[in-house]
């Protein structure tokens, strides 16, 4: 899709999927222990939501079959992803895979893995779910918090990428505000959209 679309014409899916793909996010996964066992998603729609109470959000899709178990668990860590934790993220975006063979995690103060490596990771209990189209919205209210000193995991327009900061070449050195930009694209296939890219993933699992 380009800036020469019919605006006469109904935007399409695909249309929605790669306008609002060109929003750059992070990467976490969301994850609980479940009847014992460990399960969790990859999600790119988190955000923070609120100070006082400390809440953060992310949207779920309702054909998910692992939300309904982190669900029952009534809580779940998130763990921000750190660059290079890419093929772990695809993992945790594959059906029928068993997402924590070979992952080390670590049980945070709710109980919920924690995943190694990643930048940090959020403590929650689930605060409310509200429906929203064919997804939920999800609120949990963090509980717990761990940051660890390493560049996240990028994701924008179907593709992975990692942060660097570069200074600001307007200001004088010593008053450089960091400024963040994209250091480079990986991963994916450069022209294609995400959403078409992980079907292709999925179907192959
Ligand atoms: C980068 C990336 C971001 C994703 N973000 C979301 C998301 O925000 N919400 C969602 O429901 N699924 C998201 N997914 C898809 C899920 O990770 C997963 O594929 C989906 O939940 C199907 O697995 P399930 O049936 O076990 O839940 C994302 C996948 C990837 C690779």
């Amino acid at each position: 899709m380009t800036e020469s679309r019919d605006a006469a014409v109904p935007f399409t899916a695909r249309d929605f999927r790669t306008t609002l793909g060109r929003f750059p996010t992070g990467v976490v996964v969301v994850a609980a222990v479940v009847d014992s066992s460990p399960a969790g998603l990859a999600v790119n729609s988190f955000t923070s939501v609120s100070l006082d109470p400390p809440l953060v959000a992310f949207c779920v899709d309702r054909g998910s079959s692992t939300w309904p178990a982190i669900r029952r668990a009534g809580g779940f860590t998130v763990s921000i992803l750190a660059a290079g934790q890419d093929d772990l993220c695809m993992t945790f975006a594959s059906k029928g895979a068993d997402r924590f063979a070979g992952v080390q995690w670590s049980a945070g103060s709710g109980g919920h893995p924690r995943i190694e490596g990643a930048v940090a990771w959020l403590d929650c209990s689930i605060h409310r779910v509200d429906e929203a189209g064919d997804h939920q919205i999800v609120l949990g209210e963090v509980h717990d918090l761990v940051l660890h000193d390493r560049p996240s995991l990028l994701f924008h327009g179907g593709r992975f990428a990692d942060l660097v900061t570069r200074p600001s070449a307007e200001q004088p050195e010593k008053s450089r505000p960091a400024e963040v930009a994209l250091a480079g694209l990986h991963g994916l296939d450069v022209a294609t959209p995400f959403f078409d890219v992980l079907s292709a993933r999925l179907d192959r699992n």
